[in-house]
C-alpha cells in the first residue's frame, strides 16, 4: 500500500501506546496498575457539564465560528487576564480542539520546510512529531545529566539561522520541572532579540507545587506589539480534568491567530459547540475544582516521592508541578524501552519509558492515580527490580514469585 514518505515517519504517541497497551490487560480482568495515564481521574467541573447539558438540550449543534463561540472567546480573555496580567483582543485567541491541534496548526502557521524548531529534552513527546508533520526539523537540547533544566548556554548554541521557534513546556511534562523565572525572562529577551517564536507551552501552569509558582513569560516581554513572537498555548484538559472534551487555545499576535483561524478553517472547521460550551462553562464557572485538584496532586506527589525513596538506586528530582515524575532507573535497566515492557509483564504495571521524551534511562510516572494506585505500583516495580525486596508479593489475587535475576 502507498503510504506517504512523511506519514510512514511519524511515530506513534508513546503514551497513547502504553495507554492502549493497559486498556487490552485491563478487559482480559489483569489487575493492572497504571502510571502511564496523562490526565487527572476527577470529574469535569459541574459547570462545563451544566453549560454543554444546556446547549444540548437546546437541540441547537451547528458549526461555530473557526476562532470559537463568543462567550468562550470572551471568557479565554478573561483567563488571560486574570492569570497572565495581559489584556488582549479577541483578535488574539482562538479556541482549538485541544492545545495539541494549537500546537499542530501553530506549526503549520509558522514553519517552512526545513526550518528548525528548538524543542528542550525533556520533552512531551508530540513536540518533534508535529514538527516533522509541517516538514520542520527538531533540534533537542539536552540539559545536563541529571537535571530536567536546560541551559541558557547550550540553547543559545543550539539555535541558528534556520531556527523559526523555541518551544517551552513549564511546568514540563515528563519532569514536572519548573523552570526558574531567570531562565524564562533569559528565554524572552533572547528570543525578541534573535526573533524567533517564544512558545510557551502552558497546559500545567495552574498545576504547581509547594506554594510555587510558573512565571509567564509576558512579565519579561518587552515586545508588546503586533509584531511580538511570544505565543502561549492553553487549555482545560489538565486543569479542569477535561481531556476528554479537547479544547485548547492559542493566545499570538493578530497576523498569526487569523492565518491560524484559516489552516483550522479547512481542518476541523471548528471545535464541537459542545464542548465549546463546557470549555466556557469551566472557565467562567467556579475555580475552586482547580485548587483542589492542584492539592490532591500535591498530595500523590509527595506520596510517590515517599514510595521511591525507599528504593535504592532509583534517583528521581521531586517535581515542582504536573502530575508527572521522571526517575532514573538506568542502575537496574539502561534500556528503559526494555524495562517499561518487562515491568507490565511481570508486574503489570504502565509506565512510559523516558527515551520517548528525550530522556533515556528514565520512567514516567504519573501521580494522578489513587493512593493505592502510586503505593502498589512502586511496590510492584521495586519487587520486580529490588533482589533486596521481599520474593513474593501479591498481584490482584495471585500470589507471584520473582523467579529473574
Ligand atoms: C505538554 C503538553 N502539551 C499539550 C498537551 C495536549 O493537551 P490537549 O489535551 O489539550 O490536547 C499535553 C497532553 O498531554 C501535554 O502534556
Amino acid at each position: 500500500m502507498s503510504i506517504s514518505q512523511l506519514a510512514r515517519e511519524i511515530k506513534e504517541s508513546a503514551t497513547l501506546v502504553m495507554a492502549e497497551k493497559a486498556r487490552i490487560l485491563r478487559e482480559k480482568g489483569e489487575p493492572v496498575i497504571t502510571m502511564a495515564a496523562g490526565e487527572p481521574k476527577s470529574k469535569a467541573p459541574i459547570d462545563a457539564i451544566l453549560a454543554c447539558a444546556s446547549k444540548l438540550n437546546a437541540g441547537d449543534v451547528r458549526y461555530t465560528p473557526t476562532q470559537g463561540i463568543p462567550s468562550l472567546v470572551k471568557a479565554i480573555i478573561r483567563y488571560t487576564e486574570d492569570n497572565y496580567n495581559k489584556v488582549v483582543g479577541p483578535e488574539h485567541v482562538m479556541a482549538t480542539a485541544g492545545a495539541k491541534q494549537a500546537i499542530y496548526n501553530l506549526m503549520m502557521t509558522i514553519i517552512n520546510p526545513q526550518d528548525e524548531v528548538v524543542i528542550l529534552a525533556p520533552y512531551w513527546v508530540s513536540y518533534p512529531e508535529i514538527v516533522k508533520m509541517v516538514y520542520g526539523i527538531p533540534v533537542i537540547v539536552t540539559p545536563e545529566d541529571g537535571r530536567f533544566v536546560p541551559r541558557m548556554e547550550d540553547i543559545t548554541r543550539a539555535v541558528g539561522s534556520y531556527t523559526k521557534a523555541l518551544i517551552v513546556n513549564s511546568p514540563n511534562n515528563p519532569s514536572g520541572a519548573v523552570y526558574p523565572p531567570e531562565l524564562i525572562g533569559e528565554l524572552v529577551e533572547f528570543c525578541e532579540k534573535k526573533k524567533i517564536y517564544l512558545i510557551m507551552d502552558d497546559i500545567y501552569h495552574k498545576l504547581v507545587f509547594d506554594g510555587k509558582k510558573a512565571v509567564s513569560a509576558y512579565e519579561y516581554a518587552k515586545d508588546d506589539s503586533e509584531n511580538s513572537r511570544l505565543i502561549v498555548i492553553n487549555g482545560v484538559s489538565k486543569s479542569y480534568a477535561m481531556t476528554g472534551f479537547r479544547i485548547g487555545w492559542v493566545v499570538a499576535n493578530k497576523k498569526v491567530t487569523a492565518v491560524m483561524v484559516n489552516v483550522a478553517s479547512q481542518n476541523t472547521t471548528c471545535p464541537s459547540v459542545l464542548l465549546q460550551a463546557a470549555a466556557a462553562g469551566a472557565l467562567n464557572g467556579i475555580q475552586n475544582c482547580v485548587e483542589a485538584l492542584r492539592l490532591t496532586l500535591e498530595n500523590n506527589r509527595n506520596v510517590m516521592m515517599t514510595e521511591l525513596s525507599a528504593f535504592n538506586g532509583v534517583t528521581c528530582i521531586p517535581p515542582d508541578g504536573t502530575f508527572y515524575c521522571l526517575p532514573d532507573f538506568s542502575a537496574y535497566e539502561k534500556d528503559d524501552i526494555k524495562l517499561a515492557n518487562f515491568l507490565l509483564e511481570k508486574a503489570l504495571v504502565v509506565t512510559v519509558p523516558g527515551t520517548e521524551f528525550g530522556a533515556p534511562g528514565h520512567l514516567r510516572l504519573t501521580y494522578c492515580g489513587t493512593i493505592k494506585d502510586i503505593t502498589e505500583g512502586v511496590a510492584r516495580i521495586k519487587w520486580a527490580l529490588d533482589p533486596e525486596s521481599p520474593n513474593e508479593i501479591y498481584i490482584g489475587d495471585r500470589k507471584c514469585r520473582r523467579d529473574w535475576k
